[in-house]
């Protein structure tokens, strides 16, 4: 929990004051509000041990008798000289919880440089954000450990210090940092969960909790409506498991007329590749192929808490399991999507296109929304192309593409575009059927999109690749190994800051 206050700083006496502290621009130590503190620092500084560089650290013991600290530790985190940013609190935040959960620290209290120059709620929201999601930890399967250590440890209450004037800002910067850093712990959390936990059940149920909690219209489409309405593509994927599909429906609705927002995510629960299977290396981590549906859902949670103005927002969730068996897709079967068209299944490890197909032409169809954002571990090919560090991008309309990418700028989570245009269709040509499910090595994350277009008409659409950016994301002080929590954060900006 963290709450704004205005109480002084040298009244706590909890687990840790934080300084946050500049780099001086000339060879001065950084300057503190306490000077006492600012004492240590000094010290420090002339040891070489204390410069405010970014992310840098100093925890100090105070002598409580000397030092007028009652807190039991002090740490000095720097923010470095270069001008202040988003991403720069974020981190604060994460080198922050990190720290504190090293310590098992329970209580923290923040103090941020008095001139600040940097809008005290951004700074509120990306600190609480970094602070969330930096103290990301996941032990419901490690009973032993617990049972060692005894009861595991997470940091309780924190507290951020600003001026009278500032509170009000303040609040609302670290109610939307909360709420933004909640919704990547939910991801996280969903694809932490092991394939025969994390089924698309848990998705249909975890859907009829939120809409619960936050007043959103939901309903399961289930495996008998999907034949009724000829979802070929999800039905085909699922047909090898034993778990039937779900397609999950969540409406958050203004009551105002405004335009509609369709947001679809990939909420594969295990991919093996099915017939075509995958090689043994690492099939593990295809328990994360749900990370888009994951996304989608955790924004949805965000945005019936927030409940914004300006935009109705409907989520498709098409959940469903690949596997090999008896009865799963062959390579070379012909399947019908949602719509009518046919699709030559020639590799049925290429299955989140066949299930998004499904969900955008029935989406498109039925919500006729003003635009369409859907989410996915779609190919290993964007890795190939923009490694772990950028999510790609795709869109049949720029100034979609244009809002998108904003949103993940202020999101921290970049995104990179990459083209969609009619060559890239050829590869997608059949001899037997309207399209083929897969168009060869060259340009895979994009002939991947290409096939998505064919099922979104002509409604503005854009299309997030995150199998490079859902796990194995850029380290951060907030962003830990295994699954990040990739684009709902985006999505809650886009929503946050629709026109
Ligand atoms: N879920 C995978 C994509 C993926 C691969 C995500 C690696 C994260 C890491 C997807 O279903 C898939 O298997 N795609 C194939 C498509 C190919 C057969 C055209 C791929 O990328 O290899
Ligand atoms: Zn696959
Ligand atoms: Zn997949």
């Amino acid at each position: 929990m963290i709450v704004v206050s205005n109480k002084k700083p040298s009244q706590f006496a909890g687990d840790i004051l934080v300084y946050l502290v500049r780099q001086s621009e000339k060879k001065r130590p950084p300057v503190c509000s306490d000077k006492l503190v600012q004492e240590r620092i000094d010290h420090a500084f002339e040891l070489g041990d204390c410069r405010g560089k970014k992310e840098e650290c100093l925890l100090i013991y105070p002598q409580r008798v000397f030092d007028g600290v009652r807190a039991k530790r002090l740490l000095i985190v720097g923010l470095g000289k270069d001008e202040l940013n988003r991403e720069l609190f974020r981190r604060a935040g994460g080198v922050i919880a990190q720290k504190a959960l090293a310590l098992k620290a329970e209580k923290l209290f923040l103090v941020v440089p008095e001139e600040l120059s940097f809008p005290v709620g951004e700074m509120a929201e990306c600190l609480s954000e970094g602070l969330i999601l930096g103290s990301y930890q996941f032990k419901k399967y490690k009973k032993e450990e617990e049972e060692e250590e005894g009861k595991s440890i997470e940091i309780k209450r924190i507290g951020l210090y600003v001026s009278d004037v500032s509170l009000v800002h303040a609040r609302k910067g670290v109610k939307r940092g909360l709420a933004a850093g909640n919704a990547g712990m939910v991801v996280r959390d969903m694809a932490n969960e092991p394939g025969n936990v994390w089924t698309p059940q848990a998705f249909a149920d975890y859907g009829e909790k939120i809409a619960r909690e936050g007043e959103l219209a939901y309903r399961v489409m289930e495996s008998d409506e999907m034949r009724q309405l000829k979802m070929g593509g999800i039905l085909g994927v699922s047909q090898g498991s034993a778990l039937p599909p779900k397609l999950v429906v969540l409406e958050y609705r203004t009551g105002k007329s405004v335009p509609t927002l369709l947001l679809v995510g990939k909420g594969l629960t295990f991919d093996s590749g099915g017939l075509s299977l995958k090689p043994g290396e690492n099939m593990g981590d295809m328990k994360y192929d749900m990370c888009g549906g994951a996304a989608v859902m955790a924004a949805m949670q965000a945005i019936a808490e927030e409940k914004p103005g300006r935009v109705d927002v409907v989520a498709l969730v098409p959940a469903a399991e690949n596997m090999p068996s008896a009865t799963a897709l062959k390579p070379g079967d012909i399947i019908r999507q949602y719509g009518g068209k046919t699709v030559e299944v020639l590799n049925t490890d290429a299955e989140g296109r066949l299930i998004l197909a499904d969900a955008l032409a029935y989406g498109v169809e039925h919500y006729k929304p003003d635009a369409v954002v859907d989410v996915a571990t779609l190919t290993g090919a964007v890795i190939i192309g923009l490694g772990h560090h950028r999510t790609g991008l795709l869109a049949n309309n720029d100034e979609l593409a244009a809002n998108v990418l904003a949103a993940g700028e202020k999101a921290g989570e970049p995104l990179w575009r990459l083209p969609l245009a009619e060559e890239y269709k050829e590869q997608l040509k059949s001899k037997i059927a309207d399209l083929k499910n897969i168009g060869g090595k060259a340009g895979g994350t994009i002939t991947a999109a290409a096939f998505l277009q064919e099922f979104v008409g002509n409604t503005p659409w854009a299309h997030l690749d995150i199998a490079g950016t859902a796990w194995d994301y850029t380290e951060k002080s907030y962003i830990p190994k295994g699954p990040s929590g990739i684009a709902a954060r985006t999505l809650i900006e886009l929503v946050r800051s629709w026109r």
